[in-house]
């Protein structure tokens, strides 16, 4: 029989929240200084179109959903993150870890950027970042996604990212008014 394995103890990253680094991103907590980078691409809904959130019709709408996430932070459902671009500094976009079981050694992600930024390769640099954090600093064994079925770009993300499709959830999620087929991606630690 195989020996049991302990949950992993993931108390130090809800202490301090972690900041991520790339060679041209700073992946840091999100503030509710944020909240015209937020707008910017929440109430762009060629942007929230695959997202579950509906799209913000106002900067109040951006402030609410800023004040939600100290509050996923602190009961440890959510890490979530502000894409920054170092050179010029300028937020960008926002990213962040759900699904976080300890028990499992599982984490999702998932992410969004502003379209203006869309196409530098940003967020594959930032996936791939996450992916090394959970692995190497959590102790995580799968780092999954899910994207619409229809999302090519997120797909590609992921897989340039070194995700590998696992399969295909029908109706799985009731977004903007409809169900919505999403595709599952993960990957695996080698070696464990
Ligand atoms: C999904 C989303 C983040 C993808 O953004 P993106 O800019 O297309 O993705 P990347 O940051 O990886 O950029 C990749 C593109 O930049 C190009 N690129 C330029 N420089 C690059 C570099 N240094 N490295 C990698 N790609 C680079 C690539 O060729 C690629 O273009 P291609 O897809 O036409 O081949 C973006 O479309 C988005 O925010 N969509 C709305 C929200 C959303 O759908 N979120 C996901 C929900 S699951």
């Amino acid at each position: 029989m195989a020996a049991e394995i302990a949950p992993l103890d993931l108390s130090r990253f809800f202490e301090t929240h972690p900041l991520l680094e790339t060679a041209r991103l700073r992946l840091r907590e999100l503030r509710i200084e944020d909240k015209e980078g937020v707008y910017a691409y929440a109430s762009d809904p060629e942007v929230t179109r695959y997202m579950i959130f509906p799209t913000h019709t106002s900067i109040e709408d951006s402030i609410a959903y800023l004040e939600t996430c100290p509050k996923n932070f602190a009961a440890r459902e959510r890490i979530p993150f502000a894409i920054e671009l170092k050179d010029p500094r300028e937020f960008i976009g926002a990213c962040d870890f759900h699904h976080i079981s300890p028990q499992h050694h599982s984490i999702e992600l998932g992410y969004t950027l502003t379209r203006k930024y869309w196409g530098f390769g940003y967020m594959t640099e930032a996936v791939r970042e996450m992916i090394r954090f959970a692995f190497e600093e959590m102790g995580m064994h799968r780092v999954a996604a899910t994207c619409d079925l229809e999302n090519v770009r997120s797909a590609r993300v992921l897989e340039r990212s070194g995700m590998q499709h696992e399969g295909t959830f029908h109706d799985y999620e009731l977004r903007h008014g409809r169900f919505v087929t999403v595709k599952c991606y993960a990957t695996l630690k080698t070696g464990d």
